[in-house]
């Protein structure tokens, strides 16, 4: 089955476009993590004080055709309305082949937008997108465990704690507490959830 698979395009909410990056998106990219970097720089390694519009194009050039490739699902989180971007998530393999129906979910939300429920609606969103358009059985949250704002996220979001891995490490090698939050599709009741979150 996942062999032929390709990558649904976009998922449209009433609020959201959440959808591959593409050409054309650098400017918006380099406005919304500059203008984050101190709200990310904490737990987003990649995050710099100042990121061009020529960097954030080739970065969004590459997220195109590493989707197209089914290599890495990396997502912009547009607002529908303004079609400004107001987050960044995806669908990362991290390694794994596509037959393995695993995926990992990483997000970053626009500084101007964190804290008012926005991160735990795109959660909510994409896990049940992940169980009924894309073909993951297993979708993990990973966080640090200092990150208070993720692991709530993840917590409001319904995904149960699994696993706590001490003295972790980040890929450039920095020591960190891992949580691992997981939802599986034979448990997960999306209607449930929405309800509960949408409250
Ligand atoms: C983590 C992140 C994606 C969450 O998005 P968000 O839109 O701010 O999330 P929400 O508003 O839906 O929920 C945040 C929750 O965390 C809580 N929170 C915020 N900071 C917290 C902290 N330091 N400790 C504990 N809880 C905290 C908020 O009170 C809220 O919970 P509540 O609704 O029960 O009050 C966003 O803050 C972000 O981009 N952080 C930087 C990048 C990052 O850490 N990404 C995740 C990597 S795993």
């Amino acid at each position: 089955m996942t062999d032929l698979m390709l990558p649904p395009d976009r998922l449209v909410t009433d609020t959201l476009v959440i959808r591959s990056f593409d050409v054309g998106d650098g400017p918006g990219h380099a406005e919304a993590v500059t203008a984050s970097y101190d709200h990310l720089r904490h737990y987003m390694e990649w995050a710099k004080p100042r990121q061009s519009a020529a960097e954030s194009e080739l970065l969004c050039r590459r997220f195109r055709a590493q989707y197209l490739l089914r290599q890495d699902f990396v997502l912009g989180v547009f607002d529908r309305r303004s079609e400004s971007l107001v987050g960044g998530a995806g669908f990362h393999l991290r390694g794994r082949t596509l037959a393995t129906q695993y995926a990992e979910i990483g997000m970053w939300i626009h500084a101007a937008h964190a804290g008012r429920g926005l991160g735990t609606r795109v959660l909510v969103a994409l896990l049940r997108w992940g169980f009924s358009e894309w073909p993951w059985q297993r979708i993990e949250w990973r966080c640090d465990e200092e990150n208070g704002a993720s692991r709530r996220v993840a917590e409001k979001a319904g995904m149960p704690l699994e696993t706590r891995m001490r003295n972790d490490a980040t890929p450039t090698g920095r020591r960190r507490n891992t949580l691992i939050y997981a939802a599986h599709r034979s448990e997960w009741d999306a209607e449930t959830r929405l309800a509960g979150v949408l409250a």
